[in-house]
């Protein structure tokens, strides 16, 4: 039988561990390519931790959810295969899931890159009517998706974005990288909620990565300084870095037009992201968004997983 080397999930309270598993065997109208470089964002570690919606149900089972691919033709491929796991020298995938990426691409710009830059890209796409002019509070922008995500709503035509996070560096970066407006969150509520006021309240969409106590506050901050009532406020929860879970008052839902919906691989359908994520791949491959990455060999794994990633960059298992 033709081994290779993978990284295995055996527990969900320890980290992958570095493997040698049976070849895939491709079934018919499937594919089998060679894994080039995977990200190990958050997403990632939650599901090889059991607490994504995609986690495996048995183990043990592959790490990874996403991957750059070489293809038997010699392309380049991204694709995206969460639970399922891509962290293995060759996987099998449904042909039709691959999303095409340019010659010359750097796969492991690509592994870094992707999965952030499509949180915010999903969701001003087919989540929200968003159109060109319109502003965006980025809510949680000083992480990688947070940070792309004030790129990707410029680069889709944002008349004007706020990005507000804790870390004073990297606001003053985003700054001179295309916001429009910092907010910096700080322990002090009221000033956070009066700097939020003063800069968001008529803000069209929030692309939310915090949520938890944190949302409850801005909701709060904006939804009280807005003038325009029944100007549409899209609020889009995309991440969950300040808790799972809010308290909301109906007198909030009803004191504005103002909707709360989430965006994620459960809510958009698998032929829309594949059409919008190859214009978003062709956005990143011209050097339109990048997220460093730090790169660790497969058999690095368990490392790689302990790493923490510096501000601006990510954790990539290069194969
Ligand atoms: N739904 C989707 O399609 C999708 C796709 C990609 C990612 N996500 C989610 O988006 C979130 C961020 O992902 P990422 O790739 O940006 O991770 P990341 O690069 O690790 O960034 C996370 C950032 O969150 C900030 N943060 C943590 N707690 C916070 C708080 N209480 N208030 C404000 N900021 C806080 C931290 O920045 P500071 O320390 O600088 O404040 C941290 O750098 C995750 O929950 C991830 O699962 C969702």
């Amino acid at each position: 039988m033709s081994m290779i080397n993978a990284a295995l999930v055996e527990s969900f309270d320890e980290p992958p561990h570095y493997r040698s598993v049976p070849a895939p065997a491709a079934a018919p109208g499937q594919e089998t390519v060679d894994v080039l470089a995977v990200g190990v964002h958050p997403a990632t570690r939650g599901i090889a931790a059991g607490k994504h919606y995609t986690s495996p149900k048995t183990l043990p089972a592959l790490a990874g959810a996403d991957a750059v691919v070489r293809r038997a033709d010699g392309s380049l491929g991204y694709v995206m295969t969460m639970g399922a796991g891509s962290l293995a020298e060759r996987i099998v995938i449904d042909p039709a899931a691959i999303i095409p990426v340019p010659e010359g691409t750097d796969p492991a710009l690509l592994a870094a890159t992707m999965n952030p830059a499509l949180s915010s890209w999903t969701a001003l796409r087919t989540r929200v009517p968003f159109q060109a002019g319109q502003s965006v509070l980025v809510h949680g922008a000083t992480g990688n998706a947070g940070s792309t995500a004030v790129k990707v709503a410029k680069h889709l035509g944002a008349g004007r974005v706020i990005a507000a996070g804790r870390n004073r560096a990297r606001l003053d970066d985003l700054a001179s990288e295309g916001a429009d407006s910092v907010v910096q969150l700080v322990p002090d509520e009221d000033v956070t909620a009066a700097a939020l006021a003063e800069a968001a309240a008529e803000v069209d969409v929030v692309l939310d990565y915090v949520w938890g106590p944190p949302t409850e506050l801005a909701m709060r901050a904006v939804l009280g300084a807005r003038t325009q009532h029944t100007r549409l406020l899209d609020w889009v929860q995309i991440g969950g870095m300040g808790g799972d879970a809010i308290t909301l008052s109906g007198h909030a839902l009803r004191s504005s037009a103002f909707r709360i919906l989430g965006s994620g691989f459960g809510a958009v359908d698998t032929e829309v992201m594949l059409r919008e994520f190859a214009e978003l791949v062709a956005a990143i491959a011209a050097g339109g968004m990048a997220v460093r990455p730090h790169p660790f060999r497969l058999d690095q794994v368990e490392a790689a997983w302990a790493h923490q990633d510096a501000p601006g960059e990510r954790t990539v298992i290069l194969l």
